[in-house]
């Protein structure tokens, strides 16, 4: 089987295309045949070597594969099913465990940007029916973490309002879930081309936000004061975040687009009586209560394009320069 490998110098352009041989599943494991990949920000900060991980590694974590066997002690499964993997392996369900090195697939774990693969039965969920693979491909990182932002660390319900940040994975996702819910959804972008995008998703309430940089005062006139915030913006977005909240408003946060450091009065957190939690994707609980959502809802995930494993360095290459709207998929 071949696999795309991190051996020894960072950068998409040092990926190495490798034959490795097929893997054998233990008892536990099912053994997959990758049928598509989809790619998250965070594989562009492994493969720029920005994240703490071992070499060799194959990169990537989300994926869409069909079980090709299975070993002899497990039950979850059978021959033929597709399925997607848990991010954070063996978290099923509870609290995120203490372990400071989260098992994680695309780092330090191998990744799915390979051909096959082994997995153990518990780190692994059905597909719903209604997809395809490349849909069903990118669920596992940013589908699980808007579902988590929006229903598990809060509970998004009708007539609520929440900011979207951004137009790539994780926030269309958190875009159709909100709309699903009833939810008012105002999202913000830095282009007016995908806001208008976002109004035929649902999007209530649009504002650019290179155009508009103190845009918290007009979301909050527009949409209302925002029940809830999926804050990936980090740094430079928080601020404004916190002024469109309402007393009591909850943010999510998912993601630091813009930089780790905190820039605002940390007394609005207690004149707001802000409740902020951070989310680390999810457990396969959440995945699996998220799927049934999925189909209940006939969702279809957002997918801006798909490459092929021949030509994976040059989709790589696209995602990184940040055009997207949706996901970015690989197909084998
Ligand atoms: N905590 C977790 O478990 C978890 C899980 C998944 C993702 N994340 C994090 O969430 C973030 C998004 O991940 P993703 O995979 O969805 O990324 P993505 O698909 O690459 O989408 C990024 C989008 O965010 C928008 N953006 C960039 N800078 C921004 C800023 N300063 N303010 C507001 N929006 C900005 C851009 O949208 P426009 O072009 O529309 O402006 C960009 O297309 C990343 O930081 C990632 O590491 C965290």
């Amino acid at each position: 089987m071949h696999c795309y490998a991190i051996t020894h110098q960072f950068g998409i352009e040092n990926l190495v295309l490798e034959e490795r041989a097929s893997p054998k599943p233990k008892s536990n494991d099912i053994k997959v045949r990758m049928l598509a990949a989809s790619l998250n920000y965070r594989d562009m900060q492994v493969l720029s070597g920005l994240r703490n991980v071992s070499l060799p590694l194959i990169p990537l974590s989300d994926a869409c594969a069909e079980v090709i066997e299975v070993g002899e002690n497990t039950s979850r499964f059978k021959v033929g099913d597709r399925v997607m993997p848990v991010f954070i392996n063996g978290w099923i369900s509870g609290r995120q465990p203490m372990d400071d090195e989260m098992p994680t697939l695309g780092g330090p774990l191998d990744g799915t940007l390979c051909e096959e693969a082994c997995w153990h039965e518990e780190n692994a969920v059905l597909v719903p029916a209604h997809l395809t693979d490349v849909e069903a491909a990118s669920l596992p990182c940013a589908a699980v973490s808007a579902w988590n932002a929006l229903f598990v660390a809060t509970h998004t319900g009708p007539g609520d309002a929440v900011l979207i940040q951004g137009t790539g994975g994780v926030s269309l996702f958190a875009l159709q879930f909100a709309k699903m819910a009833g939810a008012r959804v105002a999202i913000i972008s830095s282009h007016d081309e995908k806001l208008e995008k976002a109004k035929v998703l649902g999007a209530d309430v649009t504002v650019n936000y290179k155009q508009y940089p103190e845009w918290g005062s007009i979301v909050r006139d527009q949409a209302g004061p925002v029940d809830t915030v999926v804050e990936v913006g980090g740094s430079r977005t928080l601020e404004q975040s916190l002024i469109c909240l309402r007393n009591a408003g909850h943010v999510s946060i998912v993601g630091f687009l813009s930089g780790t450091e905190p820039k605002f009065d940390l007394g609005e957190l207690s004149r707001k009586s802000v409740r902020v939690q951070g989310i680390r994707v999810g457990n396969r609980d959440s995945f699996e209560a998220m799927c049934r959502a999925v189909s209940i809802g006939g969702i279809k995930p957002v997918i801006e394009s798909v490459g092929t494993f021949e030509d994976a360095k040059s989709t790589l290459v696209a995602f990184r320069d940040g055009n997207h709207f949706g996901k970015v998929c690989i197909t084998f």
